[in-house]
């Protein structure tokens, strides 16, 4: 969604702009390009690979650009306050670490369970199928893949792994599969199972929450927030944000009672009324970015 980010961001000549999703480095190639001959940009990645891969990409804009090896989260620990015009965070796996089969996130290629976007953390997805309760992971695959059979899977993880430790993504598919047998071309039912478990291994409902409030610190009076979110979790989460921010009131506690809000200066504005898609030609060509969700905000002053 390269032309719909750089719309939605409103890249301009001598733009400062921060990557929090870096990967291969498309999307910052093309920021990079569109605010010649002065704009710059952060960027950063958890995923090493990945920064080396941007690192390579981003060498025809060299001396404009600034990346660290880390999570979004952290920018405003290395990036200015109220520095940037635009910040763009796209939310997920890349498909160079879908298409990685040593990286664990794809239930396509047989790899070891591991799905960790960054190869200092923990734990990896194989020590959470094989030492979580049962019950605990029922409500991972509830709540994370919104999977209807989460209990009855949990429950034949349970079986599997009294007999062997599940150490690969295709051990996890057979195990998946004998609870709920494929079905023709559709989506494979392991897909919920295997979006839960990346989200639960890598924090992601937490780290999404706390990355969005650190990317809005970095912005200045009308700097866009921009988002890509893959599936209607994260695209809730960033909703989520969007809705807070622009409202004139404060929700006090857990639930929203019109008694006790409070009132508060909006200080978001929503570039599009709803999420922006990708084109029909981009999702023929490919295919993976049909479930794109694109949201961008404005900081008011
Ligand atoms: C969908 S890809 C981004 C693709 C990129 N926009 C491009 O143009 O190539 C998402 C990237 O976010 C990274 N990632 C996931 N969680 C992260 C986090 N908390 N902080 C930084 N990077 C993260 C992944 O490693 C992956 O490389």
């Amino acid at each position: 969604m390269v032309a719909e980010v750089l719309a939605a961001l409103a890249v301009r000549p001598g733009g400062v702009y921060a990557d929090g999703t870096l990967g291969g480095g498309n999307h910052a190639a093309a920021i990079l390009e569109r605010s010649q001959p002065d704009g710059r940009l952060y960027g950063c990645d958890l995923d090493p690979e990945a920064m080396s891969r941007a690192q390579v990409r981003l060498e025809p804009f060299a001396g404009r650009f600034v990346l660290r090896e880390g999570s979004y989260v952290t920018l405003p620990e290395w990036v200015p306050a109220g520095s940037c015009d635009g910040v763009l965070l796209d939310l997920g796996v890349s498909s160079h670490e879908l298409d990685t089969a040593a990286r664990g996130f794809s239930l396509r290629h047989d790899g070891p369970l591991d799905m960790r976007f960054s190869p200092h953390s923990s734990p990896t997805a194989a020590a959470l199928v094989n030492e979580t309760p049962v019950a605990e992971l029922a409500r991972i695959f509830r709540e994370l893949g919104e999977e209807p059979a989460a209990l009855r899977l949990a429950r034949a993880i349970d079986q599997e792994r009294r007999r062997t430790r599940i150490e690969t993504t295709g051990h996890l598919v057979a195990v998946t599969e004998r609870v709920l047998p494929p079905r023709g071309r559709g989506v494979h039912p392991a897909t919920r199972l295997f979006q839960a478990l990346r989200m639960a291994v890598n924090r992601e409902v937490e780290t999404i929450r706390e990355g969005l409030l650190a990317a809005w610190k970095l912005l200045r009076e009308n700097g866009r927030l921009v988002c890509i979110a893959f599936h209607g979790g994260e695209a809730r989460l960033v909703k989520e944000f969007g809705h807070r921010l622009s409202r004139n009131y404060e929700v006090v506690g857990p639930v929203d009672r019109p008694e006790f809000r409070r009132p508060q200066t909006p200080q978001l504005r929503w570039v599009h009324r709803h999420a922006v898609r990708p084109s029909r030609e981009e999702v023929r060509v490919n295919r993976r970015s049909r479930s794109s969700l694109l949201y961008a905000f404005e900081r008011i002053p």
